[in-house]
């Protein structure tokens, strides 16, 4: 899980066709965690189908059975058996979430209120991330933090005999922190409100309801949304759950196709919830070519097929309210818009700045790379296209442990001649394992870098 005693894996992408072939998207990583902690903390058995079988949800999966979970596979699913609301145990050993953030946030609100302690540590990248965030509101239910270096991994907590609900008003666009608090409401007594002032990704509020949760979610007259959640009810398991198909990885094919000449790609199962879609519809305004057909239900989410084609794209301003629904996908959008007619204009960046690394810094980095040309502000970012970006790459990019900065430039990499370089690709196991298989079936070049 761990990957900084392994060598570094580079991988170049190159130009040499049109992508075309159908790909279909794994199992959407923000409602896989949570299919794994909320099935393994309800009473009785959910077969979940269609998880992410990434790093990151792997993970997860382990923390939930180190506390009492039982998870199986089982053919193509997972049978988990949950140990039912305020019945987790004490973890014997520190628990171990690699690279991911979802995971270790989530999981420390889980846990938090409970009379034990828990040790949490990660890779280098989420040591180096900001836990204050989830561990604020936690001191505030009555939890005690211990951390070597202030509120990073590795650190351990211990919950108090009897936690107290509060009122918590998320202080940034956050769906983890957002549902720490509701995760910590569970194992407290009474009504934990929190009051959400930017809409961010709900899956934790349907989730939570689907498994039987007290949750109701008010949203007033400025749209701010009061979600309050009745602590110590009991939580069932859901008898079978599907998990519908990444956005944020079928970002990567999306753009591919839009960006490579010639290109048709149909890529199937897209989960396409309003809190997630920001990405598709910023690219539909700049004049992508995307039909988005077979609308359907699955996991009582939206989901379709989107039908994309190599398109004329022109730049446009991207409003910075439209960055929750799309915040993992800007380093995306930006290779996108390298291929746009005149300037793209990304606003309300700052979280991108505190991800698996500072994400914008990176993208800056790695369009300075490829000679893209590109201005980078505290929390913005421009970048001005040339529809003819054959010229571009030849450049090395930095991934700093991101899965998602290494997938952008490696798209980036097959719409140009010079081919893109990034330094390390193990990472894209965290997130989207078949990633490198999935372009090549559709003729994408992504090979290996020897020496
Ligand atoms: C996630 C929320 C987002 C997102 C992350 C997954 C979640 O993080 O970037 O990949 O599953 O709740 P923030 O809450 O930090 O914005």
């Amino acid at each position: 899980m761990t990957h900084e005693t392994q060598t570094a894996r580079p991988l170049t992408a190159k130009r040499i066709a049109a992508l075309s072939g159908t790909a279909r998207i794994p199992g959407d990583k923000s409602i896989s965690h949570r299919a794994f902690l909320f099935g393994g903390l309800a009473s009785g058995t959910t077969r979940v189908t269609g998880l992410l079988e990434g790093e990151d949800v792997i993970a997860t999966g382990r923390a939930m059975s180190a506390m009492g979970a039982r998870i199986a596979k089982d053919g193509d699913s997972y049978l988990v058996e949950g140990v039912g609301n305020g019945c987790l145990m004490e973890p014997e050993t520190a628990l171990d979430f690699g690279n991911a953030g979802t995971g270790a946030r989530l999981t420390m609100g889980l846990v938090g209120p409970y009379d034990f302690g828990a040790t949490f540590v990660g890779d280098a990248s989420l040591s180096k991330r900001p836990m204050g965030r989830v561990l604020d509101p936690l001191r505030e239910m009555g939890v005690q933090v211990v951390a070597r270096s202030r509120d990073r991994l590795p650190l351990s907590i211990h919950g108090p005999k009897v936690a107290a609900p509060i009122e918590y008003r998320v202080p940034m666009a956050s769906a983890q922190v957002k549902s720490a608090v509701l995760l910590a409401a569970l194992n407290t007594p009474g009504i934990t409100t929190v009051v959400e002032p930017i809409m961010t990704r709900d899956h934790t509020e349907k989730m939570l309801e689907g498994f039987g949760a007290s949750i109701e979610v008010e949203t007033d007259k400025d749209g701010v949304r009061h979600i309050r959640l009745e602590g110590q009810g009991n939580l069932k398991g859901v008898g079978h759950f599907e998990v519908p198909g990444d956005p944020s990885s079928a970002a990567f094919p999306i753009v591919a196709a839009v960006i490579v000449p010639g290109s048709e790609v149909t890529i199937e199962n897209v989960l396409m919830n309003p809190t997630r879609t920001g990405l598709i519809e910023t690219l539909l305004e700049m004049g992508a070519s995307i039909e988005i057909t077979h609308r359907r239900k699955s996991g009582g989410e939206d989901v379709a097929d989107l039908i994309v084609r190599h398109s004329e794209l022109a730049g446009v301003e991207v409003p910075a309210s439209r960055a929750p629904s799309m915040i993992d996908e800007y380093p995306a959008l930006a290779v996108a818009a390298a291929f746009a007619k005149g300037q793209t204009v990304m606003r309300g960046l700052d979280e991108l700045r505190v991800k698996e690394s500072d994400r914008l810094a990176a993208v800056a980095a790695g369009l300075a790379a490829n000679g893209v040309a590109h201005e980078e502000g505290e929390d913005w970012l421009v970048v001005t296209g040339d529809p003819d970006g054959r010229g571009y790459g030849g450049g090395t990019v930095e991934t700093h442990l991101d899965h998602r900065i290494a997938m952008s430039f490696l798209v980036l990499g097959l719409a140009c001649e010079k081919g893109v370089t990034v330094d390390d690709g193990r990472m894209i196991a965290t997130s989207f394992p078949e990633f490198v298989g999935l372009v090549q079936a559709l003729g994408g070049s992504i090979e290996g870098v020897s020496g």
